[in-house]
């Protein structure tokens, strides 16, 4: 059966980008298709200033929302990365295959550290080093797929990277692993920003849609959307990136094609309306099983036991055979 691996960072609420992009993928058919597992990887929200009690906090919501999302542990694996030890573990080995160069390459890294350092603040060595941790949460399990957004796939491209060249070096060891991609919704970007990703982590409140945020709230922010002066819906993501990424959200929602959908409206108007209403109506049932989770906090923490336990078990001989590949002496 086909592996899958996959992971949220706690590192903000999350949003619709994560959700349309991700996690209803992993609902809808890798829990139900593959042997999946579904990481909280909150060790990767500690490579940038991070204040401990929201880490955690965010933790556990992160991981209430995907079983609201829909995730089962009866059919799949869902865990808190820093419980299970192998990451680390494995990731220290990763290290030594990957290069300095190859680090600094990294998009995400070169964005985040640009940033950063026009604030005036420092770089958190772990920024540099992260996707070789990602590359390890993946190694860890055989995975053959791993669904993520369009903005992860330079990391999973590396992550192929290493663990060919881990094989070629130490004989064959990892599975090479290859990233999926969600058909609409791959990159949904900032309501108020279109040409940037809507991502959780980012300041600009009014253009993020979060999974918890009130139906009124929703309806405000897609009401709000910034899109251009031109008087046709036309599908055009180049040139007109707000409507194209509206209607994008939209036949994300409910199905269909983005130019199909962007024949039947004369207005932008109406076109915000109904994808409005369409994300309101999408939400409504994580939101209800939140809150019923919310008042169980102690099945949430069961499920997370059971599940690094179960994710314990598959990765240590993966990770220990790695050990003896490089050269390390068995315990
Ligand atoms: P992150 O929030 O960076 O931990 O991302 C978790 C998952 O959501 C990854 O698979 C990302 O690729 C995906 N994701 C995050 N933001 C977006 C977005 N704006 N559009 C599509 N997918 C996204
Ligand atoms: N880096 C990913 C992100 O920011 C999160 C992540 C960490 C991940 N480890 C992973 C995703 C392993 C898929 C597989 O979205």
């Amino acid at each position: 059966m086909t592996r899958v691996f996959s992971g949220v960072k706690p590192t903000g609420h999350l949003t619709l980008g994560n959700y349309l992009g991700a996690i209803r993928r992993w609902v809808d058919v890798d829990q139900r298709q593959s042997d999946a597992l579904f990481c909280v990887v909150d060790l990767h929200a500690l490579t940038v200033d991070h204040d401990p009690a929201r880490v955690r906090r965010l933790t556990r919501q992160a991981a209430t929302l995907l079983l609201a999302a829909g995730l089962d542990p009866e059919l799949c694996t869902v865990f808190v990365q820093s419980h299970v030890d192998e990451h680390a573990r494995l990731s220290y080995v990763m290290e030594c295959v990957a290069t300095d160069g190859e680090m600094r390459r990294m998009v995400q890294y070169k964005e985040k550290a640009a940033r950063e350092r026009e604030r005036g603040g420092s770089v958190r060595l772990s920024l540099l080093t992260y996707p070789v941790l990602m590359a390890a949460d993946i190694l860890a399990y055989g995975t053959d797929e791993v669904p993520v957004g369009d903005d992860q796939t330079q990391h999973v491209e590396l992550t192929r990277d290493l663990a060919v060249r881990f094989n070629q070096r130490y004989g064959h060891t990892f599975v090479v692993p290859r990233a999926t991609r969600p058909g609409v919704a791959a990159r949904v970007m900032n309501l108020q920003e279109p040409t940037s990703k809507m991502g959780k982590s980012d300041d600009s409140g009014p253009g993020i849609v979060y999974l918890l945020d009130e139906p009124d709230a929703v309806r405000k922010k897609v009401m709000r959307a910034v899109t251009d002066s031109a008087a046709e819906v036309v599908y055009d993501p180049q040139e007109r990136p707000g409507v194209a990424n509206l209607l994008e959200i939209l036949a994300a929602c409910g199905g269909g094609d983005p130019e199909d959908l962007s024949r039947g409206y004369q207005s932008y108007g109406a076109l915000k309306k109904d994808t409005a209403e369409a994300v309101v109506e999408l939400l409504r049932p994580v939101q209800e099983r939140h809150k019923a989770l919310c008042a169980e906090p102690a099945y949430v923490e069961r499920v997370l036991r059971d599940g690094a336990e179960k994710a314990r078990g598959m990765a240590k001989p993966m990770v220990d055979s790695a050990y003896r590949a490089i050269g390390l002496l068995p315990a």
